[in-house]
């Protein structure tokens, strides 16, 4: 067997042709084909408002400054999560407050949110891991107590539904990413869903330096009139990336099934291994399985045994309080240090086909 890497990256084959008539036209930058994209995405996945922009780091800086997160703010996060959720807290001046998870999901912990509210808390910001919706009730309950807003990072979650809504139709902001490994890759791209129009329209501003494409004119002088009178920042998705968006969003929902049915099959065979501990799963939400992790004993043992036979099981994402910027390892989240301990992931992507997904649980099954 070749080798089965952890993540592929997807291109539709009718990509080519649509980025080439980008390409054709010469108009590159943020036009009607971003617009096409932002609307097939809303009509096809059920999203809200949603706002094309070049990076899921964008999309949370911005979701961010809409919230009104600023100087000596703090913003609940778990340190289960890619550096970029809390540097863009830091971006913004305001002090990133790390909650426990949950160790049977790697999602942020209800009880430890709760601990961590204090008069300086201005919003709450989940990470949905691997694609498994956090517990959005109880956050939202918690949100509506203290007068928090809640930016949903679902950068791993295009395509997750909670108590049947899609993510990106509940909170008040949801960030999505579109990296290159990500279920939908534009090689860099993300957006931002807003729960009101009002952040919508000043989300549209804000992405082009604080500049309203459609009410800004060109004037007889031949230049743009406008007027900025507030910060906005260089955050458009452009033509040519949207291109690629709208190829590879055909089939995004068969795509979504098929990790659905492997991870299932996973869940199925894996469950009696001895050294196995799956992850939790509440049939009250659907994840999009970017990943399928679990918890496994003797890790380094299991990662090799897998790469002997041409197999890349990996850790994904090591704690981020950790760094420096984020003051080092916070001794309290002790559910945190237990993930860290034994978390690991296997290969679940669109290359992933039965007779992979049967290779992979067989070689596991013989044991590490
Ligand atoms: C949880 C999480 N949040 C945010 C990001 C940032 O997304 P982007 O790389 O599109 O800026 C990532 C990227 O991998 C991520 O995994």
């Amino acid at each position: 067997m070749e080798q089965i890497n952890l993540f592929n990256t997807f291109i539709h084959p009718d990509a080519l042709h649509q980025v080439a008539n980008v390409l054709d036209s010469t108009f590159l930058s943020e036009g009607e084909i971003v617009s096409q994209f932002e609307r097939k995405i809303e009509t096809d996945l059920g999203l809200q408002n949603c706002v094309a922009l070049n990076s899921g780091t964008s999309a949370l800086h911005l979701a961010l400054v809409l919230a009104g997160v600023s100087q000596g703010d703090e913003v609940i996060l778990p340190a289960q999560t890619f550096v970029a959720t809390g540097l863009v807290i830091v971006q913004q001046g305001a002090v990133p407050v790390f909650a426990d998870i949950d160790y049977r999901t790697g999602n942020i912990s209800v009880e430890s949110v709760k601990k961590k509210i204090t008069s300086k808390t201005k919003a709450i910001l989940p990470v949905h891991w691997g694609g498994y919706p956090c517990d959005m009730d109880e956050i939202y309950s918690i949100a509506k107590e203290h007068g928090l807003l809640i930016i949903e990072d679902a950068a791993h979650a295009l395509g997750a539904t909670y108590k049947e809504k899609p993510v990106g139709s509940i909170s008040d902001f949801t960030c999505f990413s579109f990296q290159a490994i990500k279920h939908l890759a534009t090689g860099d791209g993300g957006a931002l869903c807003t729960k009101t129009k009002t952040d919508f329209e000043k989300a549209i501003t804000k992405r082009w330096f604080g500049i309203d494409r459609t009410h800004s004119p060109v004037s007889e002088l031949g230049e743009r009139s406008y007027n900025i009178k507030e910060l906005g920042y260089k955050y458009h998705m452009n033509n040519y990336t949207a291109a690629l968006g709208l190829a590879n969003l055909n089939g995004f929902k068969e795509r979504l099934e098929k990790r659905i049915a492997t991870a299932n099959y996973y869940r199925r065979e894996l469950k009696k291994v001895d050294g196995i501990d799956l992850f939790d799963y509440q049939e009250d939400r659907q994840s999009a399985y970017w990943l399928f992790g679990f918890h496994v004993q003797r890790r380094r043992d299991f990662i090799k045994a897998l790469r002997s036979k041409n197999i890349v099981a990996s850790v994904v994402h090591q704690r981020i309080d950790r760094n420096d910027i984020f003051g080092g390892i916070k001794k309290d989240l002790v559910n945190q240090a237990r993930f860290d301990g034994t978390q690991i992931h296997i290969p679940i992507h669109d290359e992933i086909d039965l007779e992979k997904a049967t290779y992979i649980v067989e070689i596991i099954k013989n044991g590490w």
